[in-house]
């Protein structure tokens, strides 16, 4: 099996979290995507979907899925979205796409998020996968300064705005022991609207495609 193979495994193990007639939080991603094209499936029996990315929002409306602006939705049951890393608390690092801000959002609005992953993305330690940080475009000389001051090795990707219009610095060589305090340090440096770090509001539910099977952490 091949590591899309496994996504979209994981991606049709995560379609049994969705409450009919409810609308559905999605993220971005090859792994969101499989999910979004399983969602096709069922459009009929749900509300709509809330996206935290442009190209979501295009993907799912290309399948006749109603796209919803997260302020005008009460109620959100359930968000799934991908990841780039997830330790075994289920803290993650997010962002490798560059929508970490938006995905942060509705996860923290969602009541259940279900991360769906390829099993290569459980790791021990956060951190191999440099962390992503979403910055106002004038702080980012700042910002890295701060971040080489924590000891990361931060790295501007070149050429990319995110949905909000901000900059993206990718962080190496972070061993992230203590995820949740490395994720308040970095977004109280000013001029940093978010890091991919989602500690503080890790998933719910971890579900893993692997070779042998896919696999649910909770
Ligand atoms: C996008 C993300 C994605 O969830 C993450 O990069 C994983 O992507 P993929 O599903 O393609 O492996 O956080 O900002």
């Amino acid at each position: 099996m091949s590591a899309d193979d496994n996504k979209k495994a994981a991606a049709q193990a995560a379609l049994q979290h969705v409450t009919p007639g409810s609308v559905v939080g999605i993220g971005t991603g090859s792994t969101a995507n499989h999910f979004i094209d399983l969602l096709a499936g069922i459009r009929h029996k749900i509300d709509g979907a809330v996206a935290s990315s442009e190209v979501s929002a295009q993907r799912l409306r290309g399948h006749g899925i109603q796209v919803l602006d997260l302020n005008s939705v009460d109620d959100l049951p359930l968000y799934v979205d991908g990841a780039d890393e997830s330790n075994h608390n289920l803290q993650l690092i997010k962002g490798g796409g560059g929508a970490l801000t938006r995905e942060k959002i509705v996860a923290a609005v969602a009541g259940k998020f279900v991360c769906i992953a390829d099993g290569s993305k459980l790791v021990d330690v956060l951190g191999s996968f440099p962390l992503p940080v979403e910055v106002i475009p004038m702080a980012r000389s700042y910002v890295a300064r701060q971040i080489v001051g924590l000891g990361g090795n931060p790295m501007w990707r070149d050429g990319f705005v995110t949905d909000n219009g901000n900059l993206i610095l990718d962080v190496h060589n972070l061993e992230i022991m203590e995820a949740a305090k490395m994720e308040e340090r970095l977004n109280n440096i000013t001029g940093v609207v978010t890091n991919g770090l989602f500690a503080r509001r890790p998933a719910d539910v971890l579900i893993l495609g692997t070779d042998d099977g896919v696999k649910v952490m909770e």
